[in-house]
């Protein structure tokens, strides 16, 4: 259960009776400091303006319509009208050995699934994939995952590049190669980055292959069988390389979320026809053109957007509005995530405009950029190589494997070859992605080797070494987590901490679902295994002189920091690992 949810829906109840207008929000949310008690509304004090009260009154009253008996043991009000709502130990008791029985510790699925289209990772074709799409794939498949988790519907929508003028040199520069190595595609294309240069050297030194080039193009686009061909090797060598990737980084984007640019292709002179007809295309200079009043140009006058240039071509745009209407059309979309670079924002919100000027995508389905920031490197600058190129992925998460090793053999576990390397898999993966979604997506961040692979801090490793504490308590204690039966009691300083929080995962997986934004549940579940690691410092668990009933209690108070753990990391998409 949601507590924050519950509690809002019981404040408000109380601020209408009070005499509150209808849908007054209670404002309610989890107090900062204990002082505050557990949660607190300040819903009141804007109403009492509003009615001309005295919000201490009207606190007052909304406090006397409140029936909380069984949930809280104190309702004060604070300060010009605050109302602070401290839980009642027996209640939190009571739901948490509800919890403990219940594989998803008190996450409720949400009533109402949604299928929900996530555009991400999107790499392109003939290229390395960069830092800005490693982000926007780890982002993405944790939103999707947290999702999926609560019951909805995800289409993780993987919007390659794979079409453009671009295509002709490549196909031309393909071509060329095979001549003098038919097994080109097997042994030459793993560094696609530097296929990608000398195709553009090519082009760019050669006017005889700049005019082929340019003849690959206009075949392409005309349904050409054998550039058809050639193509499609080079979207077939460029995914496998990334399918692999994904799956090394453990994100479960497949081979059918692949909707890559091309898949629209065959839409756009109807998107075009169709704007046209509905007047929000004018021709200029022979390209067509919406105008946008809702954008202004240097001149202060509308922006216009070309939808299709001179020579017929169209744009990254077009194909945008292609692909909304497609996802509502298609999948029936009752929201649509687009995990792109904050860069990306301005063609967004201008494309979407247009969407909804057209009517492709109904206004109660909502269109949504989460961008992200850039990745830095330590000295605050993009990330790059020392000789300022593009820092492949798979160089990255080798380093990371590295990296991981070493720390793994410096702690030493007793482990064998097999159950090492996972734990170092883990750990790696792990903290590359960790130390993504770990901050909040809308500024840039550093990437610290050092800081991500500590045992200290908001990091992977600490998260992951927390959980195997647990296990570790289990082992000790020789019994099973599973059986663990009876009555939790909270009575401790720090058992109602860590009690509390158990309580608020369903908040932090709602405030992911709803945001969009991971660093919500990993700031959780740090906090989390902060109150753990308290707990177990001052409420031992193990010791001899123990009574049964606590240790007992206490127990299902740790099986349910591991389930949360793991549930939550799992939302993550990070793994946990029994020892480490
Ligand atoms: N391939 C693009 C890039 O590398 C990202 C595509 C994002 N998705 C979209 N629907 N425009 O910048």
């Amino acid at each position: 259960m949601n507590v924050l949810k519950f509690l809002d829906q019981k404040i408000s109840a109380a601020l209408m009776a009070a005499g509150a207008p209808a849908d007054s929000p209670a404002m309610i949310r989890q107090s900062a400091r204990a002082q505050f008690g557990d949660y607190q509304s300040n819903g009141a004090m804007p109403v009492a303006k509003k009615l001309g009260m005295n919000p201490r009154e009207l606190a007052q009253k909304v406090i006397d319509n409140l029936d909380l008996s069984e949930t809280a043991d104190k309702i004060e009000i604070a300060g010009p009208g605050f109302i602070n709502i401290f839980l009642k130990p027996e209640w939190m008791a009571a739901t948490l050995a509800g919890y403990s029985k219940d594989e998803r510790a008190g996450v409720a699925k949400t009533e109402k699934p949604q299928t929900i289209v996530v555009d991400l990772s999107a790499p392109n074709v003939a290229k390395e994939m960069h830092v800005a799409h490693l982000r926007s794939t780890v982002i993405g498949d944790a939103v999707s995952q947290t999702l999926e988790f609560l019951g909805n519907k995800v289409v993780r929508a993987n919007h390659i590049g794979d079409w453009g003028t671009q295509f002709g040199m490549l196909i031309a520069h393909l071509e060329e190669l095979q001549k003098t190595n038919p097994d080109v595609m097997n042994s030459e294309l793993g560094d696609l980055e530097e296929f990608y240069r000398q195709s553009k050297k090519h082009y760019d030194e050669d006017e005889a292959f700049a005019e082929r080039a340019r003849n690959y193009v206009v075949k392409l686009q005309g349904g050409d069988e054998w550039c058809r061909q050639q193509w499609q090797k080079l979207v077939d060598v460029t995914m496998e390389q990334n399918l692999r990737t994904y799956k090394r980084l453990g994100v479960k984007i497949t081979a059918e979320d692949t909707m890559g640019e091309s898949m629209y292709n065959d839409m756009l002179p109807g998107i075009v026809a169709d704007l046209k007809e509905k007047g929000l295309a004018v021709e200029d200079n022979g390209a067509m053109v919406v105008y946008l009043d809702e954008f202004k140009n240097k001149d202060g006058d509308p922006m216009g957007v070309i939808i299709q240039k001179r020579d017929g071509g169209y744009l990254y745009t077009t194909t945008d509005l292609a692909c909304a209407k497609y996802r509502y059309d298609n999948f029936g979309a009752d929201r649509i995530l687009y995990y792109i670079d904050a860069r990306q924002a301005q063609h967004l919100q201008q494309a979407w405009t247009i969407v909804r000027k057209a009517g492709f995508v109904p206004e109660n389905v909502t269109l949504e950029h989460h961008y992200f920031g850039m990745m830095l490197g330590k000295d605050n600058k993009p990330f790059k190589t020392r000789a300022g190129g593009v820092v492949k992925l798979a160089t990255l998460l080798n380093e990371a494997t590295a990296r991981a090793e070493k720390l793994i053999n410096e702690k030493g576990a007793d482990m064998t070859a097999e159950q090492k390397a996972q734990v170092v898999n883990a750990v790696a993966m792990g903290s590359v992605k960790y130390s993504d979604l770990s901050k909040n997506r809308t500024s840039d961040y550093v990437f610290d080797w050092d800081n991500m692979l500590s045992f200290e801090g908001n990091t992977a490793p600490y998260m992951m070494y927390a959980y195997t504490r647990v296990q570790s308590i289990f082992r000790k204690a020789g019994v099973e987590a599973a059986s663990l039966t009876g009555d939790i009691k909270i009575t401790e300083q720090a058992e109602r901490e860590l009690a509390i929080k158990l309580m608020q995962f369903s908040e932090a997986v709602d405030g992911v679902a709803r945001e969009g934004m991971p660093h919500i549940l990993c700031s959780y579940l740090f906090e989390l295994a902060g109150a753990f690691m308290k707990f177990y410092e001052f409420c031992p668990v193990n010791k001899d002189d123990v009574a049964a009933d606590v240790k007992n209690s206490r127990l299902q108070l740790c099986a349910l920091t591991a389930r949360v753990l793991k549930l939550g990391l799992g939302c993550l998409t990070i793994e946990t690992v029994e020892q480490m």
